[in-house]
C-alpha cells in the first residue's frame, strides 16, 4: 500500500514553530516512527510552502497511490485550487491538522477543502497523521485492495 503525506506552509518548522500548539518534534523524526509502525506501507513525503507545488505533488501522486494525508496548513482556510485538485484525484484524501482548529481563532474554523476530502482528523498532535493512515487502511480494506 502506498500513502503520500503532504504538508503545507510552515510545517517545515515543526519542532520550532509555536511548540505550545504544534509540539517540539520535527516531522521527519515523527515520520521515522510512522514508517517503523507500518512496515507494509510505502510512505511518500513532501512539504512545500508554495500552493502550486502542493497541487503539483497531489496531481503527481494522487492517481497512483492508495491515499493522501494532507495537512494544507493555512491554505486549508483559503484554497479553492486545492479543493478542486482533491476532487480531481482518484485517491482518497484525508485532511489532517495537528491542532484542534475548532478550539482556535474563528478563521481556522472554516476549511475550503473538507468538502472534497474523504474525512477530517484534527487535534491529536502528530498522532493525527497516524489516525489518518489508519483511516486510509480502512478505506483500502473496504475496497478490497
Ligand atoms: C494546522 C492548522 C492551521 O490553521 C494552521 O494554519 C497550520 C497548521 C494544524 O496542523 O494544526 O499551519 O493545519
Amino acid at each position: 500500500m502506498k500513502i503520500q503525506i503532504i504538508n503545507g506552509p510552515n510545517l517545515n518548522l515543526l519542532g520550532r514553530r509555536e511548540p505550545g500548539i504544534y509540539g517540539n518534534r520535527a516531522f521527519e523524526d515523527w515520520l521515522q516512527t510512522l514508517r517503523a509502525a507500518y512496515p507494509d506501507v510505502e510512505f511518500g513525503y513532501f512539504q512545500s510552502n508554495i500552493e502550486g507545488e502542493l497541487i503539483d505533488m497531489m496531481q503527481q501522486t494522487g492517481f497512483s497511490c492508495d491515499g493522501v494525508v494532507l495537512n494544507a496548513g493555512a491554505y486549508t482556510h483559503t484554497s479553492i485550487a486545492l479543493q478542486d485538485c482533491i476532487r480531481s484525484l482518484d485517491a482518497p484524501v484525508i485532511e489532517v491538522h495537528i491542532s484542534n482548529v475548532h478550539k482556535r481563532e474563528e478563521f481556522r474554523h472554516r476549511s475550503m477543502i473538507s468538502c472534497a476530502c474523504a474525512g477530517v482528523i484534527c487535534g491529536f498532535g502528530l498522532d493525527s497523521y497516524r489516525l489518518a493512515v489508519e483511516a486510509l487502511i480502512g478505506i483500502a480494506r473496504q475496497k478490497g485492495t
